[in-house]
């Protein structure tokens, strides 16, 4: 009776996860070399900030349900040997890691796992060091984009940084799945624009670009987050900037031309000049005429240079849009940045904060992307319109982002980052919706699948492309045990082409017992 007790509260316990759970925190405290700072940066389900922690960056709502499995624990390291102490207890106690930054993988997952695990959270890691004479920054990975403008545009107006557009997004997972923005046509992708790293692997062991070799700091540049081990800081190549920018968009419904805009913007967008990233978004609006629905494309840019310098450029190549002197605005490029954010007016300190708005709508989303190399047929665009004029797309945004520029010139092998010459633009399918209807969210996710199929016949092929760092769990996922090299080449070529498989060989030297590992991580060969 008294064993079958036992074995009860034994179970009790461990269904409860107690047990691994207990054990961890026993061995966080003997491992670190300072319990009393190690205890004041862990938060268990007990701790009353556990859930503010939790949720500071879940900046996809779709995975802050309460059927969302949450981590047992999270960890805000503030020194190194808080990462070491966290990899070695969590290896020993069976534990997986996932490590966030900013928060905002599309899939969730930095912070969502299907087994027992630990987030290892990046917010106390987030210094941005600038060294404007050598045109180098440090940035620990936890810091937000808009920290690392901040603090550059602090010291100097004419250099920066090739990150996104968001401001909220971290830098740790931006650079890990290559990071692309308003500058990667001039200068690269984020990953391109990094000349050294700090990283802790399995052992705990703290290397940089020299001690970790060539191989491991190609792979950390583009490879996806979370697959090889932690990253803990950047040193970030700054590029200049002109004191003076300029930004436009223009808007035209279907009803003014938008079609054939479109179909010709798809001809010369990837052909503009270096100092523009041309995009198009388009998306349902009620007609102002007679209040039916119709298509607003909205053709925007940043230009390296002043409006004077701009308007013949655009006259010459793109008079059908009809961009006037009144559709732009010069501004310094960190006012630019507020620009994009639709953060005009606002003080350059916001771009601090890390309180996140979504300036495309709803919290609740599904994103999915393809690459194209052939301009898209008429036909095909209006069945892309009519599906965005669907009932579920009221609030879905698709955005053509023009290619071209130093992408082409760079090599795919040069990182991971394989998406380079022969791509005309990017779609990126946003649907989005609020909390409310958030009891439907299967008809805007199945909506998001049925325009991807849609689109089947014309974007690339075998492989598809996609985005890394637009995770589409869609594209396959890993077993939750074993990995295998062939399931993961399905998503693994849509992200990397043939550079998966020096991926694989990385991990399989960095991380062979593939103790860093999530739904889309690379696998090791067993
Ligand atoms: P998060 O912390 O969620 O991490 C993402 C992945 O990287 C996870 O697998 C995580 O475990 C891993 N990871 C995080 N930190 C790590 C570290 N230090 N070491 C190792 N692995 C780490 N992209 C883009 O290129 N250009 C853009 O303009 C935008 N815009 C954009 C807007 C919005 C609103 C969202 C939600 C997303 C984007 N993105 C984007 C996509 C974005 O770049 C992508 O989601 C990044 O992975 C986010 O990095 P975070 O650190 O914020 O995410």
């Amino acid at each position: 009776m008294l064993l079958l007790s036992l074995v009860l509260a034994a179970l009790l316990s461990f269904s409860m996860g107690a047990l691994p759970h207990e054990d961890f925190l026993q061995c966080l405290s003997l491992r670190s070399n300072d319990s009393s700072t190690i205890s004041s940066v862990i938060y268990t389900r007990n701790n009353p900030s556990y859930s503010t922690v939790l949720e500071s960056t879940i900046r996809n709502l779709r995975f802050n349900s309460t059927n969302t499995p949450k981590p047992l624990v999270i960890v805000t390291p503030s020194r190194t040997s808080h990462f070491q102490a966290t990899i070695y207890c969590s290896r020993k106690h069976g534990l997986q890691i996932r490590t966030r930054s900013g928060g905002h993988d599309y899939e969730g997952l930095s912070y969502v796992a299907k087994v027992p695990f630990v987030v290892v959270d990046l917010v106390n890691f987030r210094s941005v060091d600038v060294d404007v004479e050598n045109r180098v920054a440090w940035v620990q990975a936890g810091a937000i984009l808009g920290e690392v403008y901040y603090r550059i545009a602090e010291k100097s107006r004419t250099l920066s940084f090739a990150g996104g557009v968001f401001y909220s997004i971290g830098v740790g997972g931006y650079i890990s799945g290559g990071g692309f923005g308003l500058l990667f046509r001039k200068y690269g992708t984020g990953g391109d624009n990094v000349i050294d790293a700090q990283f802790i692997d399995v052992n705990g062991r703290i290397l940089d670009r020299k001690s970790m070799g060539e191989d491991l700091f190609w792979a950390i540049r583009g490879g996806g987050g979370g697959s090889f081990g932690i990253v803990l800081a950047w040193k970030l190549k700054l590029v200049p900037v002109p004191a003076t920018v300029t930004v436009f968009s223009v808007g035209r419904t279907l009803e003014q031309n938008a079609t054939q805009l479109i179909l010709r913007w798809q001809e010369i967008a990837h052909q503009l000049p270096d100092e523009m990233n041309p995009d198009v978004s388009m998306f349902s609006v009620n007609s102002t005429q007679d209040g039916r629905k119709t298509i607003l494309a909205s053709f925007s840019s940043l230009f390296l240079g002043t409006i004077d310098e701009l308007l013949p450029i655009m006259q010459q190549r793109f008079p059908e849009l009809g961009l006037s002197r009144q559709d732009c605005s010069e501004m310094s490029w960190i006012e630019s940045i507020l620009y994009f954010n639709q953060l005009q007016n606002q003080p350059l300190e916001i771009l601090l904060n890390r309180t996140f708005r979504n300036p495309l709508g709803g919290q609740y989303y599904k994103i999915k992307s393809d690459y194209v190399k052939e301009p898209i047929s008429e036909t095909a665009l209006n069945g892309l319109f009519s599906r965005l004029s669907d009932e579920e797309a009221s609030s879905a945004i698709i955005i053509f982002m023009a290619y071209g520029g130093i992408m082409d010139r760079i090599p795919e092998e040069a990182t991971p980052f394989p998406h380079r010459a022969g791509n005309l633009y990017k779609v990126y399918y946003n649907v989005n919706w609020q909390e409310q209807d958030n009891v439907n969210s299967q008809k805007y996710i199945d909506w998001s699948r049925r325009v991807y199929n849609y689109m089947t016949p014309f974007v690339s092929k075998s492989p598809r492309e996609a985005y890394a760092n637009y995770r589409d769990l869609d594209l396959g996922s890993n077993n939750v045990g074993i990995t295998s090299y062939t399931q993961a080449s399905v998503w693994g070529r849509k992200y990397f082409k043939n550079n998966f498989d020096r991926l694989v060989q990385v991990k399989t030297k960095i991380d062979p017992d593939n103790f860093f590992k999530h739904e889309q991580s690379i696998p090791p060969l067993h």
